[in-house]
């Protein structure tokens, strides 16, 4: 009995995806979303509807900080939800404090990719305003570099490099069942 009831309390643990831009959180995170049946949350949409403009607009008219600050204040809403799935932007993992929240009821899964990879899949897309730059796969090397420490942060590292997005919404799927007694692996 205590068994089943623990379980249940932890499958409602909700399953965060956070990693560079362009890693494939969002493909990632709606197909977890699709095949386990749970509500799938973007911090990136809820600041965009939150603040009723892009995050391009938002970057240029009041700047990185202020991003941040209504990117904390949406993480802060997730602590109190359960079966989510949370596709988590880019940048999230600078403030401890919002790991500390997604991890409070989450397994937080790093996607993890090669700038490379990153560069052909962004280079044509104009949406990231730190990616909006005259050389963006410098900008990718050097962010990822900068970042890399707290992307080591999640409970589980995930490559996806070369593979197909099944193999790694499987593979997600699996660390989220393994991950009732362990976090903070190298899948
Ligand atoms: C950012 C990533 C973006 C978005 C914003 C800042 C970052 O989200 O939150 O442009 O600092 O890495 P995606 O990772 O979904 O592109």
């Amino acid at each position: 009995m205590f068994n089943s009831k623990i379980r249940a309390m932890i499958d409602k643990r909700n399953i965060v995806l956070v990693g560079f831009m362009g890693a494939g959180k969002t493909t990632i995170a709606r197909m977890l979303a699709d095949r386990l049946k749970r509500r799938l949350v973007s911090t990136d949409d809820a600041i965009v509807q939150r603040e009723g403009r892009s995050i391009n607009e938002i970057f240029s008219h009041d700047g990185e900080k202020y991003f941040r600050e209504l990117e904390a204040c949406v993480v802060a809403d997730l602590s109190a939800k359960t079966n989510l799935v949370v596709d988590c932007g880019g940048g999230v993992v600078l403030r401890k404090s919002n790991l500390d929240v997604l991890k409070q009821n989450g397994v937080v899964v790093h996607l993890k990719t090669s700038p490379e990879t990153v560069y052909s899949r962004i280079k044509n897309e104009t949406h990231r305003p730190l990616l909006n730059v005259p050389d963006p796969l410098c900008a990718i090397k050097n962010l990822m570099e900068q970042r890399a420490m707290f992307y080591a942060q999640a409970d589980w590292q995930v490559l996806t490099d070369g593979r197909k997005a099944d193999d790694i919404v499987n593979e997600i799927i699996d660390i989220f069942k393994r991950s009732h007694d362990t976090k903070s692996r190298v899948a």
